[in-house]
Order: structure tokens, then C-alpha cells, then sequence
């Protein structure tokens, strides 16, 4: 009897010995990154950067993908000669070595831009530009900061002006668009496009290459365990499951740029005294009005080709929602959302876990209630995506 009794209390501290291990590990728990499954793995698939399609022709833009008009928009991007001040060009904003962002709340160009500056690598995979996509071009776009009084503070005969007139640019524009003569029905206006699409063939060739999440991607699918614990830290792992599943981060950030390019309202408010920002919907107004876009008299493509606009989303669920941006390399480019609300990640992913409710609009993102180490994780793998601008030869 009395062995017995032994024999069930050794039996009670040992369950109960196993009992108080297996709940501090509970506790650090996971000690290892679950396998991935068969779901999950096509998810990643669809992140790789490897997933990313060739870039589709822009039918609006006849120079596209003509290298002789990427040099000369590289050149222009460049050139501080279009601003009134004669010191702002698109790259005081748009710096190469931040990811062509600047480091600042909002762009400061003759004077304060009204958001932060947004990153362009991978840019030409969006169908609509800006934070409110008040545009539907690359070209498009780029005539709107050479006009802004806050940017360039500039004006397009100006712009023409130099373009076609300045012996470094003449010979270019004319093998490209031909002689510019100012008697012509619309010259100006038609120059002043022209300007834009030489520039947007240079934005078309800022693409991002590959980082260490892509890195492993490639590993996992070919069975490389070495190649994987090369390219991921086990809490990068850990976050990279909690990014695709718990966190739902995925439902907008997806694809291989991490962007679903779609506009979505994430409770970001606007800074103490500044009235809450309106924009999809009161972007999608101006897209359609805007005489540069794609259905008006300076798009080289036919009206029939136009379905994005045609297309627009509108409704009240727009209101306050903004671009989604994608997430390759957030480094060096804080401050973070539409008006750099946040200084670093970890003041973006704390607001995400709490979702408050929106100023105006409805907040999408739910509350997730995730701990200060999944937070951490989270923010371990979104560091995975940074790399290098990929290399192009002009
Ligand atoms: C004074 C700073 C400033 C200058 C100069 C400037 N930008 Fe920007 N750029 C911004 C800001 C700020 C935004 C975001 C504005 C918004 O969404 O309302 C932006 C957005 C963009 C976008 C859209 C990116 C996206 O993902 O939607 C492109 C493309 C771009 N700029 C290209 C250019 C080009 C080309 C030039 C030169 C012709 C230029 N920018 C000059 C500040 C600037
Ligand atoms: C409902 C769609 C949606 C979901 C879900 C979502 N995001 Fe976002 N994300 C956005 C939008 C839209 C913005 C820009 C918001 C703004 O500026 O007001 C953004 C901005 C960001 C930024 C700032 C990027 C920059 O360059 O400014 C980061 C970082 C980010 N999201 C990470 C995440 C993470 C991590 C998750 C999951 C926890 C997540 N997001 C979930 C739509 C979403």
C-alpha cells in the first residue's frame, strides 16, 4: 500500500513536473516556428518578389519603355532648373539614397507639400498614383509637383521652355517627340505632357530587388534547410507567421510589392488642429476631372483602353482611406503614413494593435490584441524586406 502511495506521489510530481516545463515553455512559446503549411506556402509564393510579373505596357505613354526618353527623364528628376527657387528638383523629395523618399513629416519643396513624401521604387505596377490617387499616370503625376506652388512653385512654359529650348535637352526631345512649335494647336500643354512621360519612363525602371524574405521564399520551395536558416532569424519567421496569419496584415499588404495598390481607411488620424484628410474620396473626383488623365487629349491610348477609370471605385467607404504602400524596405524611409504620423515601426505596429476608431470614415483594421514580443516579431520580419534598388543601366 505505502509503495503504492510512493508510487502515485513520484507519478503526481512528475505530471506535475511536465505540467509546469511544457507551461514555461507555453510561456516563450513557440520554441520553434510551426511547419509551414500547403496555404500558407502559396501565400508566400505570392509575396515573393520572383512572383512579380513584367511590367505591363503604359498604352497612355508612347515613350514608356523607349530608353532614350528614360535618360532624359533621369536627367530631369535631376534637374533643379524646373522649380521657381531654382533649387528644388523631384529628387530633393525623392532622394535615391532614402528610397527616393526625404526623411520628413511631409515633402519640402518652395514650401511645405500637404503629406509625406512617398516612396516611387515599384510605383509603376499602381494603376493610381498618390496617397488619394488623384491620378491615373506616371506621366500624369509628374506634371502636378512641377505646378505646385509648395514644390517646384513652377509653371509649364517654363518647364517647355527649357525642355525644348536648353541645348543639353533639344536634340532628345525632338528625336522623341519631334520639333516643338509653339504656333501649334495646344503646344504647350502637349509639351508640357511630353515632359511627364520622358520622366515616368524613368520612374517605370526604379524596381526593388531582392531581400532576405525573398531569400528564403527561395530556400523553403526548393527544400533548403541551410538556405533558410540563412536568410531568416527564427523571430523573423515568427513574425512572418503572424504577418500572413493572427495580424491580417496581408488582407492589404499583399503581393510581391506588399501592396494591394488598393485605398483603405486604417484609423490613421491627422495631427492635433489639421482637419482629418478626406482621401480616396476626394481623390477619385479629381482623377476624374483631370484633363492629363487617361481619357483626355493628351493620352496616347484609345478611350476604350480607359477601364481603370471608367472603373473607379466611389462610395462613402472611401472616405479618409488612402493607397495602401507597400512594405519593401521601410527602412530609411520614416516617417511613416500619409502625413508621417508615426516616427518608427514600433509606434505604426502599436496603432495597429490597438485600431482606434477613425477621426472621419470608418476604421477597417480590427484591434489584434497581439503582445509587445509578437509586436517585436512582427517588426523583425517586416526589417527582412529591405534591399537594394535593383541596378539599371541608362
Ligand atoms: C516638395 C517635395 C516633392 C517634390 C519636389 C516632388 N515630390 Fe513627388 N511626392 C511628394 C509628396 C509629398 C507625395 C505624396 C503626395 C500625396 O500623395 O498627396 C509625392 C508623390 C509622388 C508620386 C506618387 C507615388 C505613389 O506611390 O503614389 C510620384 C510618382 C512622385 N511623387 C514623383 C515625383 C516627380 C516625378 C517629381 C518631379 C517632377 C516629384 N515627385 C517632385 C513630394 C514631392
Ligand atoms: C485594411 C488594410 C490594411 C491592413 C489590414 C494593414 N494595413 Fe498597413 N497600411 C494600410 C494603409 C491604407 C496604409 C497607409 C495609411 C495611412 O497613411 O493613413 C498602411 C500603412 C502601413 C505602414 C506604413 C508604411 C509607410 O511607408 O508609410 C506599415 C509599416 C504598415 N502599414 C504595416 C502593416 C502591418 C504590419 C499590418 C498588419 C499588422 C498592416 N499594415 C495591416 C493598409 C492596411
Amino acid at each position: 500500500m505505502s509503495t503504492d502511495r510512493k508510487k502515485a506521489g513520484k507519478t503526481i510530481v512528475a505530471v506535475l513536473a511536465i505540467a509546469a516545463l511544457a507551461a514555461a515553455a507555453w510561456q516563450i512559446r513557440p520554441l520553434s516556428p510551426a511547419p509551414w503549411t500547403k496555404a500558407e506556402i502559396d501565400v508566400l509564393r505570392s509575396l515573393w518578389i520572383t512572383s512579380l510579373p513584367p511590367l505591363a505596357p503604359d498604352p497612355t505613354n508612347a515613350v514608356a519603355a523607349n530608353p532614350r526618353a528614360a535618360k532624359l527623364g533621369q536627367q530631369l528628376f535631376f534637374d533643379t532648373r524646373m522649380s521657381a527657387n531654382g533649387v528644388v528638383s523631384c529628387a530633393s523629395c525623392h532622394q535615391p539614397q532614402r528610397r527616393f523618399t526625404d526623411g520628413l513629416p511631409k515633402g519640402q519643396g518652395v514650401a511645405s507639400s500637404k503629406r509625406n513624401t512617398r516612396s516611387i521604387v515599384g510605383v509603376a505596377y499602381s494603376p493610381w498614383l498618390y496617397w488619394d490617387g488623384r491620378k491615373d499616370s506616371l506621366w500624369s503625376q509628374a506634371l502636378a509637383p512641377l505646378e505646385d506652388p509648395n514644390e517646384h512653385g513652377s509653371d509649364r512654359v517654363k518647364v517647355v521652355e527649357l525642355v525644348t529650348q536648353s541645348p543639353e535637352y533639344r536634340e532628345d526631345y525632338e528625336i522623341l517627340f519631334g520639333v516643338f512649335d509653339p504656333a501649334a494647336d495646344g503646344a504647350i500643354d502637349t509639351a508640357f505632357a511630353n515632359v511627364g512621360k520622358a520622366i515616368a519612363a524613368f520612374e517605370r525602371l526604379l524596381m526593388p530587388s531582392p531581400s532576405r524574405f525573398d531569400d528564403y521564399v527561395e530556400a523553403l520551395l526548393d527544400g533548403n534547410e541551410d538556405g533558410q536558416a540563412a536568410a531568416l532569424s527564427t523571430d523573423e519567421i515568427l513574425g512572418l507567421q503572424l504577418f500572413i496569419g493572427e495580424a491580417g496584415c496581408t488582407q492589404c499588404h499583399n503581393g510581391p510589392l506588399l501592396t494591394n495598390n488598393e485605398f483603405h481607411n486604417t484609423g490613421v488620424i491627422s495631427f492635433p488642429g489639421e482637419v482629418p484628410d478626406k482621401g480616396r474620396v476626394a481623390g477619385v473626383r479629381e482623377v476624374l476631372a483631370d484633363p492629363f488623365n487617361c481619357s483626355g487629349n493628351h493620352s496616347d491610348s484609345a478611350e476604350a483602353e480607359c477601364t481603370e477609370l471608367r472603373y473607379a471605385r466611389t462610395g462613402a467607404e472611401l472616405i479618409g482611406a488612402f493607397r495602401t504602400p507597400s512594405l519593401r524596405n521601410l527602412e530609411n524611409t520614416e516617417p511613416y503614413m500619409h502625413k508621417g504620423q508615426f516616427n518608427t515601426i514600433a509606434e505604426t505596429l502599436r496603432h495597429y494593435n490597438e485600431a482606434p476608431p477613425a477621426m472621419i470614415g470608418h476604421n477597417e483594421a480590427k484591434p489584434l490584441g497581439l503582445s509587445r514580443r509578437q509586436l517585436q516579431q512582427i517588426e523583425a520580419f517586416l526589417g527582412s524586406l529591405a534591399a537594394p534598388l535593383a541596378p539599371q543601366i541608362l
